[in-house]
């Protein structure tokens, strides 16, 4: 089973906030599949304005059985503020990570990012149709909880997947919620031009579960698209069924010139409703 999909075109790095383009134009580019317009970015930025707005929007939903991937981008506009960066509006179509056997499920998605200029973390403002009726998916959700309390001894895995690019099949629900606690790091760590794929899941360090929780501590391997690094995070997180995630993380910074080394950390809670999703 491959864990991702093939990634996108890299983005242009290094340019600037393209100024704001006619909607109707934006539009007729995105119909005809227009991957490189003559002039500029708007695809490889609304592309990864909408990669930001998903990676917000699975963290938020805090629930594996919901996960979701960028299907396509449907249009949108950029307005740019040179002292301030750049913000996107944008529509975008996704699809469930795991589709069941013969399901269907195209969700839409819009979502206004806000890329400040030079720093990681945009602000994110997204709301999408929804795959599953709530009730379906916490009891979705609710099954993965009870296949992950009964697995033995999740301490012993070594990576996921594994040498051969495998993911067997009962580590999924483990891969999954790596995957939901990376989304939160990988939104964090996004900017105009970098964003991040999960990898790996290189060990676990605890894996705890009881009536209220699973507690789980690993590290994964963030894979930087356009510089292709390879970047570590030691992530913590807490979930339960139908309750806010709650993740910590620190991810080793790879050393630039002028700075032998650099760390970052951060935390959150997902707020618990979602009224949207
Ligand atoms: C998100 O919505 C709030 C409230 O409407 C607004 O204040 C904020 O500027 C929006 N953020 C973005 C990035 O559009």
């Amino acid at each position: 089973m491959q864990p991702r999909r093939p990634p996108p075109p890299a983005p242009r790095p290094g340019g600037p906030c393209p100024a704001a383009w006619p909607l109707a134009l934006l539009l007729l580019l995105a119909l005809q599949g227009a991957a490189a317009a003559p002039t500029g970015p708007p695809h490889g930025l609304l592309q990864q304005a909408a990669r930001a707005a998903l990676h917000f929007f699975n963290f938020r939903a805090a629930s594996p059985s919901a996960l979701r991937v960028l299907a396509a981008v449907q249009g949108g506009r950029a307005r740019i503020n040179p002292k301030k960066g750049c913000e996107v509006d944008l529509v975008f179509s996704t699809e469930r990570y795991h589709p069941e056997e013969g399901e269907e499920h195209l969700g839409k998605c819009s979502a206004q990012v806000f890329f400040k200029n030079q720093k990681p973390r945009p602000a994110v403002n997204v709301t999408c149709t929804r795959f599953l009726e709530k009730k379906r998916r916490l009891q979705e959700d609710y099954l993965l909880f009870k296949q992950m309390k009964r697995l033995k001894n999740p301490l012993d895995i070594v990576s996921i997947p594994d040498s051969h690019g495998h993911i067997d099949p009962s580590l999924r629900p483990i891969w999954d919620l790596a995957f939901l606690g990376s989304s939160y790091v990988m939104w964090e760590k996004t900017s105009q031009f970098l964003h991040y794929y999960l990898a790996q899941l290189s060990s676990v360090k605890q894996w705890k579960t009881d009536d209220d929780a699973i507690d789980f501590d690993y590290t994964v391997l963030l894979h930087e698209f356009s510089t292709q690094e390879i970047i570590p995070c030691r992530i913590h997180l807490v979930w339960y069924p139908g309750k806010p995630l709650k993740v910590k993380y620190h991810c080793q910074e790879p050393p630039t010139p002028e700075e032998a080394s650099g760390t970052e950390e951060g935390s959150a809670v997902a707020p618990t409703e979602l009224s949207n999703f």
